[in-house]
């Protein structure tokens, strides 16, 4: 096992009716800036929680965050945030309105030349405004981690960025928001859960058993409460345990002390970036490519992951390793999702080439656990998705 050094600060509230504790988490004389996204909330009641909960607080509001939240958008809430003298921030939303509300954390005390700056400059951000979440879709793990991914539609670009300063405070965590979600964010949460568990799991043998069962349970946990809640989202067991499933995938626990690979969200943003498929759907079209192009590296993960999730016990470690590509493509079917790009557009054609070249581009020339994907081999792993 690596060492490794590991603090999450992050208080969680979970549970039914968690929302009526939120006020006694945010400091009474904050000027708060709630922020939220395309209006869901209105519909399903959450946005009446929160503004009964914060009813003694000042909150002022900024709405509209779309999906893959967009830097010009942020910019404009970045100016309420300094012209209305704000100094706490609610993120009230999915994984888009929480990084936006991690950046936008980061942007406030910023003081270099442009904010996108803090998505480019490669470094950890260290300082930042005080903010906690009210998550309404589980996916992402933002809720509990210190992670963004943030797009600028101007250079077609969706880049990460994050830092020790950008954890939320407090996430509270309420299964009966899942009630509302519709099927296609459903699947998308699932998958992109699974995929994290994936990224971090998928790399080679070191030794770190626990690591190795805590990713396991989580996989095999979301694969017995995908049916329950595509079925009826409302049904509050299947609920919890995927909610609480998709934040343990993404919370910095099964990483530490593990290689991680995240080749697959690497290249799966540029397919966001360039065409605007879902994050989630990006990554099963790009994996079951990745795992066969990489194949003798990833063959011993891959065969414990067939024995362990899928109880595939028959044959040797290369069959069993195909299986588990296999189940994982057949397991992303039965949630809906296609895992062909040509299922989502038809100009695909340069795709690859333009993916490998903007890695060139950025100097990202060794990806994966080895660090030794290059953009080379990026333009061969997309093509095998076409
Ligand atoms: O905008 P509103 O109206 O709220 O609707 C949203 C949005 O249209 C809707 N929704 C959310 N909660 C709902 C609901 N609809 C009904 N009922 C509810 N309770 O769902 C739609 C998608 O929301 P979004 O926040 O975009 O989805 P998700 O949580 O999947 O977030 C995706 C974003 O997170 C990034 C992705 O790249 C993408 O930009 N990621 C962030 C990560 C992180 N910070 O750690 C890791 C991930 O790998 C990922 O890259
Ligand atoms: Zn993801």
């Amino acid at each position: 096992m690596n060492n490794f050094q590991y603090k999450n600060p992050t208080k969680i509230l979970f549970g039914k009716g968690q929302m009526v504790n939120l006020a006694e988490e945010i400091p009474n004389d904050a000027k708060i800036l709630m922020l939220y996204g395309g209006g869901s909330i209105k519909k399903n009641g959450i946005y009446k929680q929160v503004k009964e909960a914060l009813l003694d607080n000042e909150v002022l509001e900024f709405g509209g965050i779309s999906p893959n939240p967009e830097y010009c958008i942020l910019l404009k809430a970045l100016e309420i945030i300094k012209t209305e003298n704000i100094d706490y921030l609610l993120a009230v939303g999915g994984g888009s309105v929480i990084d936006a509300t991690k950046f936008l954390s980061g942007a406030a005390y910023y003081e270099g030349d442009t904010p996108w700056d803090l998505v480019t400059q490669n470094k950890p951000v260290t300082k930042g405004m005080p903010y906690g979440t009210v998550l309404t879709l589980p996916a992402t793990g933002s809720e509990m981690n210190s992670g963004a991914v943030i797009t600028r539609a101007e250079t077609k670009e969706k880049l990460s960025m994050g830092g020790p300063a950008l954890f939320p405070q407090f996430s509270v965590l309420d299964p009966q928001v899942v009630s509302s979600i519709p099927q296609r964010q459903l699947a998308n949460g699932i998958a992109d859960a699974y995929t994290h568990v994936l990224e971090q799991y998928m790399t080679y043998p070191i030794g770190a058993m626990l690591q190795d069962r805590y990713a396991e349970s989580i996989l095999q946990t979301l694969i017995e409460v995908a049916p329950a809640i595509q079925k009826d989202p409302s049904d509050y067991e299947a609920a919890a345990n995927f909610m609480w499933s998709c934040t343990m995938a993404l919370n910095g626990l099964i990483q530490q002390g593990v290689p991680s690979d995240w080749s697959i969200h690497a290249i799966g943003h540029e397919l966001t970036a360039l065409y605007g498929i879902d994050h989630a759907r990006t990554l099963a079209i790009i994996l079951p490519g990745h795992y066969t192009y990489n194949f003798e590296n990833k063959k011993e993960k891959l065969a414990q992951y067939a024995e362990r999730v899928w109880a595939v016990k028959e044959g040797s470690i290369e069959e069993k390793a195909k299986a588990g590509i296999k189940k994982t493509e057949e397991f992303f079917y039965s949630l809906g999702i296609d895992t062909k790009l040509s299922d989502y557009t038809d100009e695909y054609a340069d795709t690859a080439s333009t993916i490998s070249k903007r890695f060139a581009d950025r100097g990202w020339n060794g990806l994966g656990e080895r660090k030794d994907i290059t953009p080379a081999d990026v333009e061969k792993i997309v093509a095998m998705n076409y």
